[in-house]
């Protein structure tokens, strides 16, 4: 595998013309997004999409979302375009916003995991810009993680998880958001969450004027799996995870001080237990968000078994924070 560092703003034209055109060819390209790294093929290209479930060990029933370079781009992708639609793409497009909508038929089968629909999103990242344009394919990307890992913020994260199960890297920094788009089905009578991001419900909503259907905040137990891949374990890392609630701070530092396999804790306040067996996270979600995949990945790599990780605020700020750590966590 190799790795292409690139300026984020304005990426070299030469790299990004070789990568469009190994997509062109059928191969799979990891690129940065605003949100996370992801792993692109032609989604026209049947076999190039079937590399990307290969290549991540991903179950045939989880759809991809297809990355396009603007609004009439997405259009093309699906065969009803609501008003709803129009108003989320002019007011969030490009970011991290990813909308489902029914599908065209030249969109493969295989993208939708046979879904009549199609998901589909313009990223606000300069290389993943530049390659769309360059490509001049529409990209079908997942997260470039093995599948139900700790998506990846940085080129070294998808290096370490994939290694030369993808061809090239595009390396462009650490990503900026930190966690996936928000995904927001439009196929049915209202529009409705189907998994919570940096864009919030109320972000949202404030937009079209109306609720948002949210299956997610509301029943988060016994709701019934609400986008075919939110698999229940997702993002979770190797380490056993447990979330306790602020109240039991004096509980998880006893578990965190006298573990008998090496623990350590991940806070909003810092815990009576040792400094280094402890991360101290931002207060404010965003700064959160940014930093909860990365915090992840090096706890992974410090080889620490269990993970103390301290539940975060009850606000509407806080539920893509507060799902993804429910994912992370250890049944
Ligand atoms: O921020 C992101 O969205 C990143 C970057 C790379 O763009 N991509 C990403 O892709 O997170 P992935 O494959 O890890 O997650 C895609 C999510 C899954 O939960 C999938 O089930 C859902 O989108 N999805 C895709 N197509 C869908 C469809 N037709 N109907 C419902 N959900 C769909
Ligand atoms: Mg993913």
């Amino acid at each position: 595998m190799r790795v292409i560092a690139l300026d984020p703003a304005r990426p070299d034209a030469a790299p990004i013309a070789e990568a469009a055109a190994a997509l062109r060819q059928g191969a799979l390209v990891a690129f940065p997004t605003e949100t996370v790294y992801g792993l692109g093929a032609n989604a026209l290209d049947t076999d190039a999409v079937r590399a990307i479930f290969a290549a991540k060990g991903r179950p045939s029933f989880n759809p991809l979302i297809v990355h396009v370079q603007d609004a009439a781009a997405a259009r093309q992708c699906a065969a009803v375009w609501p008003v709803a639609a129009e108003q989320l793409a002019a007011a969030f497009w490009p970011g991290p916003l990813t909308l489902v909508l029914p599908k065209r038929a030249h969109i493969p089968d295989v993208v939708s995991a046979g879904l009549p629909t199609v998901a589909v999103r313009v990223p606000a990242h300069g290389v993943a810009q530049a390659l769309l344009r360059a490509a001049r394919v529409p990209l079908a990307a997942p997260s470039a993680n093995r599948s139900t890992e700790v998506s990846p913020t940085t080129a070294a994260h998808v290096a370490k998880g994939l290694g030369d199960r993808v061809a090239l890297i595009l390396d462009a920094g650490p990503t900026d958001v930190g966690i996936e788009s928000t995904v927001v089905d439009l196929t049915g009578g209202s529009p409705a969450l189907l998994r919570p991001g940096s864009i919030s419900t109320d972000h949202l909503a404030a937009v079209l004027g109306t609720g948002i259907v949210s299956p997610i905040s509301t029943a988060a137990e016994e709701a019934p799996r609400p986008a075919p891949g939110m698999l229940d374990r997702h993002y979770a890392p190797r380490a056993r995870v447990h979330l306790f609630d602020p109240a039991d701070r004096e509980q998880a530092a006893r578990a965190v001080r006298h573990a008998a396999r090496r623990a350590a804790a991940v806070v909003m306040h810092p815990l009576n237990a040792p400094l280094e067996n402890q991360v101290l996270m931002p207060g404010e979600p965003a700064e959160y968000a940014r930093r909860l995949y990365s915090t992840l990945h090096e706890m992974d790599a410090a080889g620490w078994e269990a993970l103390w990780i301290e539940r975060v605020p009850n606000g509407s700020g806080w539920d893509a924070v507060r799902d993804r750590l429910r994912r992370a966590a250890t049944p």
